[in-house]
């Protein structure tokens, strides 16, 4: 987007769709099914912009082969989610996603809790993201809407963020309004930097709406919700019902 463009009618909205928690029921049973390459498959049938997946350390969804046939399966992006280690950065080398987004990793944790602390980070990111760049992956910086972590991803020459929007999903009331306009300054800082925002996290069709107008955001990654639904209404309603709430937001409809 260049700074001449205004937001009239902005941009429409990306959605990436993440597709881990296919994996997370098909190890409970430790067989092959359901297989997340169908999964994307499906996404990408009906108007998903981009396939998302994270490879943790510990395995629990995603597994190294799933990420080549993820790949191999569509010819949609795939955004893949890393932690900051070495054993992720060669992983990412080797398989050459259209993009890398790297997020903090905790072990004993449920999912990932809270942004990257790109800011305190800085030397340990540096490398990663110059040798990831430098492989022409598109490199974003998982981080919550502060103009601190902004500031670093500048300093990092990170061309994307992604807001974490867990906070904001978790509150009610006057405490979600305050988290949406924290959103919404963070994402017109990124971009007056020259920053592509994206965001994702916890969004839902109850509360993807504000996040989805807020003009300067290009994309949103969104998982869990997604996969839950696809249980009662089959995935390709719950992508399509998303996009379309996406797509109203921004008045695309
Ligand atoms: N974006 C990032 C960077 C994430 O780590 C996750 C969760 O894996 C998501 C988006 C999607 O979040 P959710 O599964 O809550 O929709």
């Amino acid at each position: 987007m260049t700074s001449a463009q205004s937001f009239d009618r902005p941009a429409r909205l990306r959605l990436g769709v993440n597709i881990d928690h296919v994996a997370t029921i098909r190890n409970a049973r430790g067989g092959d099914h359901p297989d997340p390459v169908r999964a994307a498959e499906i996404v990408a049938a009906v108007g998903g912009d981009g396939i998302t997946a994270h490879l943790r350390e510990d395995r629990r969804h995603i597994r190294d082969a799933d990420v080549a046939r993820i790949q191999a399966a569509t010819n949609l992006p795939l955004n893949f989610e890393m932690a900051a280690t070495e054993e992720m950065l060669d992983f990412a080398l080797r398989h050459k996603p259209h993009a890398a987004c790297i997020v903090p990793e905790k072990r004993e944790e449920r999912t990932t809790e809270g942004g990257l602390d790109a800011a305190g980070l800085h030397n340990q990111l540096a490398p990663i993201v110059a040798r990831l760049s430098d492989a022409g992956i598109r490199v974003s910086l998982f981080i919550e809407p502060d103009a601190r972590q902004i500031e670093a991803a500048m300093r990092l020459n990170a061309p994307v963020v992604e807001f974490h929007t867990g906070r904001y999903a978790q509150l009610d009331g006057e405490a979600r309004a305050v988290e949406l306009r924290r959103l919404e300054d963070a994402a017109a800082l990124a971009w007056k930097n020259g920053i592509e925002p994206h965001a994702g996290h916890g969004l839902t069709y109850d509360n993807v709406v504000p996040i989805a107008a807020i003009p300067q955001l290009a994309e949103l990654n969104i998982g869990h919700y997604l996969i839950g639904e696809a249980i009662f209404t089959g995935l390709d309603v719950a992508v399509q019902k998303m996009r379309a709430l996406m797509d109203e937001a921004r008045g695309w409809s």
